[in-house]
């Protein structure tokens, strides 16, 4: 099977697509990595090529052999959707979890995102916390998220808290909070350890001043998660433009009884 007419490369498409339709991807911004599962490398292992062995950057042993479907790094999201093999690839982890070598895509030439330290290191880590299940990380330039990020402090609790308490939706859909990664230089192993520390709790980490990134089981639960987040932070925004102080909001009782009725746990650092 060629990877164009793959399930798993149509999902992957759609979702870029969707990003660039929000508006959180002007021109290269943000990136998106997919591990494949065995049977889909079987599937389309025909229209591989072999490339050469490059550094990633980071160590991730964890990886070792897996497969990935991601961005091109200064590629444009507009593109994904016409001209995905000029904009994508996909790329092999060496037995060490040292290298990567890029066996489709990328016809034009180029290489995976500058960010697949982060991208693979929280790979790495969702793989390891949920048995395998999760597949998707996607980081975008969320407008609002980054906005909230130049006026409330940048910790845990204080993105987690107002974040939660502007959609009831919110504490079911990401009960186990948020996490905040301050300022730092991107397309690192530095800022792929700290945001891999954080997704050992979070499904989401905000980065001061440049955007998100979300983990996931499959395209639509982390396209899901980054909506429903960024639109929260646009609520919020738009609150604190209206007025500084909100008259009324969703109190940490309610919080207790929304947990109990939809059955989640919400961690005690965070009511
Ligand atoms: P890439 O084009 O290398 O994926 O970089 C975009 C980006 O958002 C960096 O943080
Ligand atoms: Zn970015």
């Amino acid at each position: 099977m060629r990877v164009l007419d793959a399930e798993f490369t149509k999902g992957f498409i759609r979702m870029a697509d969707d990003g660039w339709q929000q508006g959180w991807h002007e021109r290269n911004g943000g990136n998106l990595s997919y591990r494949m599962k065995p049977e889909e490398v079987d599937a389309v292992r025909e229209d591989f090529k072999e490339g050469q062995w490059q550094d990633i950057g980071t160590v991730v042993p964890d990886l070792a052999g897996e497969f990935f479907l991601v961005t091109g790094s200064g590629k444009f999201f507009r593109n994904v959707i016409i001209k995905p093999e000029d904009s994508l690839c996909i790329v092999e982890i060496d037995e060490k979890g040292e290298k990567y070598r890029i066996v489709w895509g990328l016809i034009n030439g180029g290489k995976p995102t500058s960010e697949l330290p982060s991208h693979l290191m929280n790979h790495e880590v969702k793989k390891r916390v949920t048995n395998g299940r999760y597949r998707v990380i996607y980081h975008a330039h969320t407008t609002n998220t980054i906005a909230l990020t130049f006026v409330l402090p940048l910790e845990d609790k204080v993105f987690t808290r107002q974040l939660w308490e502007m959609a009831t939706e919110c504490p079911v859909v990401f009960p186990d909070g948020i996490g905040v990664v301050p300022w730092m230089v991107p397309g690192g192993k530095e800022i792929a350890v700290a945001t891999s520390r954080l997704m050992e709790d979070y499904d989401v980490a905000i980065w001061a001043h440049h955007g998100m990134f979300a983990a996931g089981e499959d395209f639509d639960l982390t396209f899901g998660l980054m909506h429903t987040v960024e639109k929260s932070a646009e609520i919020l925004v738009k609150t604190l433009s209206m007025t500084g102080t909100k008259r009324q909001t969703i109190t940490t009782d309610n919080l207790r009884q929304l947990a109990k009725d939809f059955g989640v746990t919400l961690p005690e650092k965070f009511l």
